[in-house]
């Protein structure tokens, strides 16, 4: 019956088609803008060991193990999980999963579109050769002003909120491919060219060493789950956006294969960013642990000073704001295709109320730069950081649980390996060790130890 089954939303045109839009997900602002500054927070080197082995012991398990629940569901996640758990004989209960999906997704695109939003007035600010020749000082300057300025956010949030719905509301599948496929290597060979730039600032060994020689008396409880709920976000795993995409991906496509191509690009990405920003950061003198600006105020400063930094630089805001575009996409998908099969709308209508009410609720980050600044929740979060944290640090991992419980004990063996079809045993058997136990364990074990359980229980 599973193997009968078809999405009512179309699928993708070939196994490559879905590794570009999966990669055009999860390459986004999380890469160019999460990643370095939680890395600069975090002390650099322990930070990334610890997120690479999270991408590799249980992002690519978990995004496995959501690609196939997808394709086998073929709907959206809510009903995927309604549906395949009644084949399993399991309660009904578990399309709460996709519920909770939904909402980390709707939470995550209201401050998503924020951040995007700055993208898009940088690529205003780098065109009119504001940065041209400016001092570290001066570029961080203007980058505070910008933030502590509601109405400019606002207009830069509605317009990048209105970008979004508009190609949800025509279906993901028009236009996210070519887009993808084109603009994603432009964006790796801007990358490369700042990598290039930070060789020659004398300090590119300095941010090598920054970001890869581990020194673990710098990493806190806290930044260990910043890693590893990093390696969620980047990947876009545990709300169910991979979910979604793969209830489009056509049958014969290898999950395996797929998958890790999706996270070694994803992954590559965010490296690249990092190995490009810290020697610039270094070569400044700036503090790599000044959070959220952190790229705001340091490739401006690069793009001012190379020749031709003008035309690269906006060149490089609009492909930033181009991933942060196919990120936001599938960050609604999950509930736009609930709401076209449960409720009866249009893919139209359905856009405009999901845009609608990401785009109030991001009023709350976007006051949280300036005029709501010192509202603070828990001590010292804003509202921002609240919602930061709640979504990637909480939301995503114990979604990423929930999915791995699921695949690994409670599916049929019969079922995930028909679905994987894998081919090799080995090769099965090595992906079901890891999300059985290794995955659960690693997300609990992490989650436990911050919230201060494990302390107790080891004093
Ligand atoms: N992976 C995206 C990024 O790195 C963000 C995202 C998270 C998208 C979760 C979808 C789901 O920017």
């Amino acid at each position: 019956m599973a193997r009968r089954r078809k999405s009512i939303h179309g699928e993708w045109s070939s196994r490559w088609a879905f590794i570009l839009a999966a990669s055009g997900s999860a390459v986004g602002l999380g890469n160019i803008w999460k990643f370095p500054y939680l890395a600069g927070d975090n002390g650099g080197g322990a930070f990334v060991l610890i997120y690479l082995i999270s991408v590799a012991v249980v992002g690519i398990p978990i995004m496995m193990a959501e690609v196939m629940l997808g394709r086998r569901g073929r709907q959206s996640p809510i009903n995927t999980m309604r549906t395949l758990a009644a084949e399993e004989g399991l309660s009904r209960h578990w399309k709460w999963l996709g519920g909770a999906g939904v909402a980390a997704g709707f939470l995550i695109l209201s401050y998503y579109s924020i951040i995007a939003g700055w993208t898009l007035a940088y690529v205003f600010h780098t065109g009119s050769g504001t940065f041209t020749g400016a001092s570290a000082e001066a570029v961080s300057t203007a980058f505070n002003d910008f933030v502590a300025d509601p109405e400019r956010l606002l207009a830069w949030h509605t317009i990048f909120m209105v970008m979004t719905m508009v190609v949800v509301s025509r279906g993901v599948r028009s236009g996210l491919e070519q887009a993808v496929r084109y603009l994603m290597p432009v964006l790796v060979l801007l990358l490369l060219l700042l990598v290039g730039y930070a060789m020659n600032t004398g300090f590119f060994i300095e941010g090598l060493k920054f970001l890869f020689s581990p020194d673990f008396s710098k990493i806190t409880g806290w930044g260990i789950l910043a890693a590893m709920g990093q390696a969620f976000f980047s990947l876009s795993l545990g709300m169910g956006a991979i979910m979604v995409y793969g209830s489009y991906l056509p049958r014969r496509a290898s999950i395996a294969r797929s998958s890790i191509n999706v996270a070694i690009a994803d992954t590559s990405v965010a490296i690249l960013a990092g190995i490009a920003i810290f020697p610039i950061i270094f070569a400044n003198g700036l503090n790599p642990g000044q959070g959220v600006g952190l790229v705001f105020k340091t490739l401006p400063l690069a793009f001012g000073q190379m020749p031709g930094g003008v035309f690269f630089g906006t060149l490089f805001f609009v492909l930033l704001l181009f991933a942060a575009w196919t990120s936001g996409i599938s960050l609604v998908e999950p509930a736009v295709a609930w709401l076209v099969e449960n409720r009866g709308m249009t893919r139209v209508k359905a856009s405009v109320l999901v845009g609608a009410a990401t785009w109030l609720l991001g009023l709350g980050t976007l006051f949280s730069f300036n005029i709501w600044s010192d509202y603070t929740l828990f001590g010292k979060m804003t509202f921002f950081d609240a919602l930061d944290f709640l979504t990637a640090n909480i939301m995503l991992p114990a979604g990423g649980l929930l999915i791995a419980v699921f695949a690994g004990w409670l599916m049929s063996r019969k079922a995930s390996m028909q679905e994987l079809a894998i081919g090799n045993d080995a090769g099965y058997r090595a992906w079901q060790f890891l999300v059985r136990y290794i995955t659960p364990l690693a997300v609990i074990a992490v989650l436990l130890h911050v919230t201060g359980v494990m302390k107790w229980i080891t004093a």
